[in-house]
């Protein structure tokens, strides 16, 4: 299996999770635009995403179109289902219709607090990919179950679940987040995150295939900020982050994104 990162652009991914209305989202995506711009960033090189709240979505579309921003977006959950009789419900093709390129599915705190199944996970999956969304699948193991079984074990199940619907060539992210690790300040050590972003990379081989799993980017998050970032981005299995806290601040957020300036710092 190759794992080589040769054309795998990174990406810096920001949740925002429930933070910033759309006024807010639409200041704070121009500001960083204007950010990474003085500072010279190529976004072909690096990959910037910010995942707002649904309601910001259409803001965000139209600055983001209107000012021609090189900087992507996409939603922090979807519906499994296309349409009908869903209240509160968001389907893959509305989000299409908004210009996200992708949409977070199976985040922890959805699997804990909205006690979403690793089959509801692979349904949002199936129907992302349906409508020409990528996935950023988010699989991860919580304190309990790094104790009990080891860091891949749950992340490597919750994974083959997760592509269950797809076929060879999807396109999709997967984030590997460690839930002891979101919101936590205790971030995973690159090592610890390099061993489980290997493991996760052979299931796609094994679900899909090698190409496939190639071409994947996977992402580490929890805890990330500008200090630790450089360390993950050196591992050959990890190509970008998932950033919660550390995205709701530009420098901060910009500093994470222009990481290849501090890589070897
Ligand atoms: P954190 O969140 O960076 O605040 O740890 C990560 C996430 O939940 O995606």
């Amino acid at each position: 299996m190759t794992t080589g990162t040769a054309g795998r652009v990174p990406l810096i991914a920001g949740n925002w999770k429930m933070n910033l209305d759309h006024l807010q989202s639409i200041a704070f995506v121009q500001k960083l635009a204007w950010n990474l711009k003085d500072a010279r960033h190529d976004f072909g090189d690096v990959e910037v995403a910010v995942f707002p709240p649904f309601t910001d979505l259409r803001s965000v579309q139209t600055l983001v179109s209107a000012d021609r921003l090189p900087i992507t977006y996409g939603g922090q959950d979807v519906s499994a289902h296309a349409s009908g009789a869903y209240t509160g419900e968001i389907s893959a093709a509305f989000l299409k219709a908004l210009d996200c390129r992708y949409v977070i599915i199976g985040h922890s705190e959805r699997r804990t607090l909205h006690n979403e199944s690793d089959e509801q996970v692979a349904a949002k999956v199936g129907a992302a990919v349906g409508s020409g969304l990528i996935p950023v699948i988010c699989v991860g193991e919580s304190a309990e179950d790094l104790e009990a079984h080891g860091p891949s074990a749950v992340p490597v199940a919750q994974l083959r679940t997760a592509l269950s619907e797809l076929k060879p060539g999807a396109d999709i992210v997967v984030a590997y987040e460690p839930v002891w690790a979101i919101g936590s300040g205790q971030a995973a050590t690159p090592e610890q995150a390099e061993q489980v972003a290997s493991a996760l990379r052979t299931v796609i081989a094994e679900s899909l295939d090698a190409d496939t799993a190639a071409r994947t980017r996977i992402l580490y998050g929890g805890s990330v900020k500008a200090a630790n970032i450089a360390g993950f981005m050196r591992q050959p299995n990890i190509d970008g982050a998932l950033v919660g806290g550390a995205s709701l601040d530009i420098a901060e957020f910009s500093s994470i994104s222009r990481f290849r300036s501090h890589v070897g710092t």
